[in-house]
């Protein structure tokens, strides 16, 4: 017999819900406008856990104010069709008045590594991020909790929140699933027109132009940046944000590649801001 899909909103129904699962169970958060990306890691937590949940809430403290809380694409329906097959035990869709009650003053923090990066030009965006992801955890409690390589230094920040704040929680980071032409999936793509649809590939592109000079033996974290520079440039319709080439744990930019390091990005097209990346070694 299957099993029904439970969809829950109150921490209260929550509790009820969780505590009837099968043990392990995997947490998958997401905000939603669910896509291939958030599907894979769905999927790899229903083949690794007994119980899956999976939580949507588009978390407004990670917003800056002139970011698109407003505009940020929603579908509920959608969402619950697409997680119904794939053997999802329970949803957790709490409103914005149940994780932020009225006097709401907690936050939880991480400090060097939200500096740099995505940190460095969302002002409190990470505070927002690990505040609502350590609220996910103590609501659902899970075994597992699953992130995408997509968002490269929200991983890194929630390992190192979950070893900081010593959650029993193994976080399990999943692979950038791509549209066929190289796009990272994001439910922000669909802010983009046919023709800046066609011009977000660059983003693909210059990390591939990189990823051939590291393999064709380049060290030199500046020749890689300037390689991926130039890239960007050429495509009229975009702007660059940053370009880094980092040490993969620290996220300090590198002067020469030894280790494991991260390029990544964030670039402009049009008024859509589109990150992206690629582990090297
Ligand atoms: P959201 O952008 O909805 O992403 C949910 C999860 O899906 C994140 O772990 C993200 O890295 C992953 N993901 C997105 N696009 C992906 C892709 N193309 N390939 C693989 N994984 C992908 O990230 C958030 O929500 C929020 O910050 C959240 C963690 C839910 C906290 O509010």
């Amino acid at each position: 017999m299957t099993k029904s899909m439970m969809i829950v909103s109150t921490i209260e129904e929550l509790r009820s819900a969780r505590a009837i699962l099968d043990e392990p169970v995997g947490l998958v958060p997401t905000m939603g406008f669910l896509h291939e990306g958030h599907l894979s890691l769905v999927r790899r937590a229903a083949e690794e856990c007994a119980s899956v949940v999976v939580s949507i809430f588009v978390n407004p403290t990670q917003f800056g104010p002139t970011e698109d809380l407003a505009s940020y694409p929603r579908d509920m329906e959608r969402d619950l069709h697409l997680l119904e097959p794939l053997g999802v035990d329970l949803v957790w869709n709490p409103s914005p008045e149940i994780m932020y009650p009225d006097g709401y003053q907690t936050w939880v923090e991480v400090d060097a590594l939200t500096g740099v990066l995505e940190g460095a030009r969302r002002p409190g965006h990470f505070r927002g991020v690990t505040t609502i992801v350590a609220k996910l955890f103590t609501g659902v409690q899970p075994a597992r909790a699953y992130f995408g390589q997509k968002d490269a230094q929200q991983a890194a920040v929630i390992r190192r929140m979950t070893r900081d704040l010593n959650f029993p929680i193994e976080i399990v980071v999943c692979p950038i699933v791509r549209e066929p032409d190289g796009l990272a999936m994001s439910s922000r793509n669909t802010y983009l027109d046919p023709e800046q649809r066609q011009a977000a590939t660059v983003l693909y592109r210059a990390l591939n132009a990189a990823i051939s000079a590291f393999d064709a033996g380049e060290r030199n974290a500046n020749k890689l940046r300037a390689i991926i520079e130039e890239t960007i440039t050429a495509e009229p319709l975009a702007k660059m944000q940053y370009i880094s080439c980092a040490d993969y744990d620290s996220l300090e930019e590198l002067e020469t590649v030894s280790g494991k390091a991260l390029l990544s990005m964030a670039v402009f097209v049009g008024k859509t801001r589109l990150i992206d990346n690629f582990v090297l070694g």
